[in-house]
């Protein structure tokens, strides 16, 4: 009897355990850094972040995008490679921690892009959180092919018009 008490309290306690790693935001597996939530709360993060040209009020057309009006900002690794009159300088990359982020004027979505080992992570997360383009997803016909366009400097457009 009291060996099969232990037994069942054993087991609960490694199941908790479990279960509780499982669920939690920030856990031992260093992928969920790069979550939709993660990065989602990376955007709404002001003090990391300056926006283009160091314009905060400027709202931009976004006549040549999906998302239609917007605000753009870097965050502060992404800013260290705005060396051309504030633009990326042609035929330069951003470094890994990048951050660039669209703020949709109309619903509040944030659309954007993370540099991550090399490659963009690419996202669209509503301003309620919930996600409307996952950065699991394959971005290649979504966002990549579009922004693979001519003049496009690291996979980054809006050079090209603003
Ligand atoms: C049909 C073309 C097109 C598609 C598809 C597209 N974009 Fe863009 N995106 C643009 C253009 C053009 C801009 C430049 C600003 C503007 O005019 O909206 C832009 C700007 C951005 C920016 C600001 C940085 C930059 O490149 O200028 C982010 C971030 C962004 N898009 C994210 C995304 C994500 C995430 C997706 C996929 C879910 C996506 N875009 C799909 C055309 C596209």
């Amino acid at each position: 009897m009291k060996r099969q008490m232990i037994h069942v309290l054993f087991w609960t306690t490694v199941l908790s355990c479990v279960f509780y790693s499982c669920t939690k935001d920030v856990g031992i597996n260093p992928l969920i850094a790069y979550s939709d939530k993660a990065l989602f709360d990376s955007c709404r993060n002001e003090k990391a972040f300056a926006y283009y040209q160091n314009n905060p009020g400027t709202v931009y057309s976004g006549t040549n995008g999906p998302h239609g009006a917007f605000k753009l900002k870097f965050n502060k690794i992404a800013l260290t490679a705005l060396t051309d009159n504030g633009k990326l300088p042609a035929g330069s990359i951003f470094p890994n921690g990048s951050m660039v982020v669209k703020e949709v004027q109309h619903n509040g979505q944030y659309a954007f892009m993370y540099k991550r080992a090399g490659s963009w992570l690419w996202a669209e997360i509503n301003a309620d959180g919930s996600v409307a383009y996952s950065v699991n997803k394959d971005a290649g016909a979504g966002c990549i092919n579009c922004h693979s366009q001519t003049g496009h400097r690291d996979l980054v457009v809006s050079f090209n018009f603003y």
